[in-house]
Formats: structure tokens, sequence, C-alpha cells
């Protein structure tokens, strides 16, 4: 997977993605990413990336030329025309689904807008999809770029090593993960699950299982909603929640 990244603060997403699980995904070529700095492609006299919006009110929009040119260099470097995101509020809010089906892309490039937004032209002409990583509003789209590379990133293959395996987690399979312990085996009186340190692997997997469903069924239960339940499931949160 190859990630473009056009922003106004390259250092300061460089230094995130450069840290931790990406930055090793990255030193290890899973992964690319390259962030690009806007204002490099604005050519007019004084550089600007941003101007006023017509038909008046507050704020200042970015300007279509500088992004423009920006994409434009990046697909004769990538030698293809990559997948094109404008991180926005507008958009529906980002779902691990949506993450799945964007891994499957090749190349992907990612606008961080700022300021009040976009010239509407660069959404209409350039942009293949909008993404929000939710209803609420952030100062600029640098947080909800890096937000997105990073849970994209990880669903690229090799970018997690077994023991940091998505399959099992939280929203993997339409459930929440199951609650988990480490040692000591008492912690003030707390103590874990007899079952999961029995050696009986069956037993442990359907202790997990069934406690995904409640921890499902408690926290987020409009997860359930869609999703059909055997009998056997319906006792099992039944008994839990009662
Ligand atoms: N820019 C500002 N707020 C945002 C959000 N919630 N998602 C994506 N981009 C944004």
């Amino acid at each position: 997977m190859k990630i473009d990244l056009i922003t106004l603060f390259p250092e300061m997403c460089e230094a995130v993605l450069g840290e931790s699980i990406i930055g090793r995904a990255q030193k290890s070529e899973a992964i690319e990413i390259k962030c690009h700095q806007l204002r490099d492609y604005a050519f007019d006299k004084h550089r600007r990336v941003d101007d006023t919006v017509y038909g008046g009110g507050m704020g200042m929009l970015l300007k279509c030329e500088p992004i423009a040119l920006c994409y434009e260099a990046i697909c004769e470097q990538r030698g293809t025309k990559p997948y094109f995101i404008y991180m926005s509020p507008q958009a529906k809010p980002l779902t691990q689904d949506k993450l799945k089906e964007l891994s499957e892309k090749e190349n992907i490039c990612v606008l961080a807008g700022h300021y009040e937004g976009v010239d509407q032209r660069i959404i209409d002409e350039f942009i293949d999809e909008e993404v929000s990583i939710g209803d609420y509003v952030l100062t600029g789209g640098e947080l909800p770029a890096l937000v997105f590379i990073d849970a994209l990133s990880r669903l690229a293959p090799g970018v997690l090593s077994n023991d940091e395996c998505f399959t099992e987690e939280s929203h993997y399979n339409g459930l929440l993960e199951y609650p988990q312990y480490t040692k000591p085996q008492s912690f003030r009186g707390l103590e874990v699950p007899p079952v999961l340190y029995s050696g009986d692997h069956r037993k442990v997997d359907r202790w997990r299982y069934e406690h995904s469903l409640i921890n499902t069924a408690k926290k987020r239960p409009d997860m359930l909603e869609n999703r059909e339940l055997s009998d056997d499931e319906k006792r099992i949160i039944q008994e839990a929640l009662d």
C-alpha cells in the first residue's frame, strides 16, 4: 500500500507516522507513506494556498491550483492516479468495514484540509471520496488524516505481527473484543476467570466468544441490531443482562 498525504504540516505528520508500528512498517517497506507540503505547489506572487470565500463570509478556503498541481505531481511520481480522499466532517463517519474496503487499494492520496475547507471544484473534479473520523469538528484535517492513515495502514499485509493480528479485535467481525487479563492471577482480591488458565483451549474459545457477545450487548447494542442471533446466543445475552 502506498499513501501520499497532502498537508500544510508535513513535519508534524511525518513525526507521528515515523513512530511505533507505522514507523516500523515503513522501514520494513510493508507500506510507503510520503507527506507533501502543499505550499510547495503555490506558484502565485505570494505563494498563497488559501483565499477568501466568494459571496462573503468568514474564513479562508484552500485554493484549487496548489492542490491540483500537487495531486498531479503525485500521479506522475506514482505512475498512476491514486484514489483521492479528502478528510471532511461532512462525510459519513468512518467504520472498520469502510477501512477494509479502502485497504484493497494499492495507491491512496489523502488531502488534509485547513481553514474553512477547500474550493468545491476540487471536491467535484478531483476527489474520489470524502472521509470523516466522526461527527465532530477539528481545527484541521491533519489529525483526522493521521487517524485514517493509522487505521488503514495496519490492515495492509505485513504491518502487524501475529501477536498484533487484527482478526480477533473489536469491530473485526461485527463484535467487540472479549475482556483480557495479564499476570498476576489475583490483584487486590480481583481474580482472573479460572477458565482462562485452565489450559482447555476449546473452553477458552467458547468463553471468549460468549464474552464478546455480552460485551457488545452491554456496550454497543446497536451493533447487534442487524445480526441474526441463535437461540443460544440470545440466552447468553439475556442471562448476562438480567
Ligand atoms: N476535519 C475537521 N473535522 C474533521 C472530521 N471530523 N473528520 C475529518 N476531517 C475533519
